[in-house]
């Protein structure tokens, strides 16, 4: 197991099982043809049923996908989405586009900030253009839909769910990979309509599960945290420490 980037502070103690399912955990991006059997994936729901959540309100519902037929045509339709939402979003394609669209397309940018943040949309691009799949060919996927009426935040409640998931499939040696780019679905009112997508339920996030076909290359740097410890009198200022190298 590769813990590289935490080594220095395991002092003399031991890493956990569970520090180790953390740290080896990859999202991986190639994946058998095989699912991972339905006892297992029962297993790993189990591990996301029994997330904490604010009030114990438990604001989820999960849908597992394994047909191939289902598989194939999410992926078709999605690359059609972004095809269809980088075709009006994406200025930089020319220069008529660049002189005419760049103040509409800003406009969706600035009001989706998270969904149109750099990132995804880079993927997005990639994923109209033929350079990147969305679910990764992935056998499975579980979806995880969030009860907007929970308590507090139910969207940190999914996550932690899902974290959940992720962490018990590594742990039993199965890959995943979060899959955000499944929301571009929910612009097709088939697919709300085909998963039952109404309020007070909306999608939260899509993980893709199999069995890994290429090892992981090991840990993806993480930014050093820079950490404040209040541990004298309240007139006194933190300790700043930094966290990771
Ligand atoms: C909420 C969320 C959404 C993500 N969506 C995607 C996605 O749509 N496609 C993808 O290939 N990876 C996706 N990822 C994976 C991240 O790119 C990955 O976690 C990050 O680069 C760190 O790499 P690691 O998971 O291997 O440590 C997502 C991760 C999270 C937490």
């Amino acid at each position: 197991m590769d813990t590289s980037a935490a080594m220095d502070i395991s002092e003399s103690m031991e890493w956990t099982e569970v520090e180790k399912v953390i740290l080896s955990r990859r999202s991986t991006r190639a994946f058998k043809k095989d699912p991972i059997p339905d006892y297992m994936i029962r297993r790993i729901l189990e591990a996301g049923r029994f997330a904490p959540s604010a009030g114990n309100s438990q604001p989820w519902r999960f849908a597992v996908v394994k047909s191939p037929e289902i598989l194939n045509e999410m992926e078709k339709d999605a690359i059609k989405i972004c095809k269809r939402m980088m075709f009006v979003l994406d200025y930089t394609r020319s220069r008529f586009r660049n002189i005419f669209l760049k103040p509409i397309s800003k406009f969706f940018i600035r009001l989706q900030h998270n969904e149109l943040h750099p990132v995804p949309f880079g993927l997005l691009n990639a994923v109209a253009d033929g350079r990147a799949p969305v679910f990764h060919a992935a056998p499975t996927l579980i979806l995880l839909f969030e009860d907007q009426r929970g308590v507090s935040s139910p969207a940190t409640d999914s996550g932690i769910c899902g974290q959940n998931m992720i962490l018990a499939a590594h742990s039993m040696g199965a890959a995943t990979c979060w899959i955000g780019l499944i929301k571009v679905l929910m612009y097709e009112p088939k697919w709300k309509k085909f998963f039952g997508v109404k309020y007070p339920y909306q999608l939260n996030n899509c993980i893709a599960l199999g069995w890994p076909k290429v090892e992981s290359d090991g840990q993806v740097p993480r930014e050093v945290q820079v950490v404040e410890w209040y541990e004298g009198e309240m007139a006194s200022s933190p300790r700043i420490e930094q966290q990771g190298e």
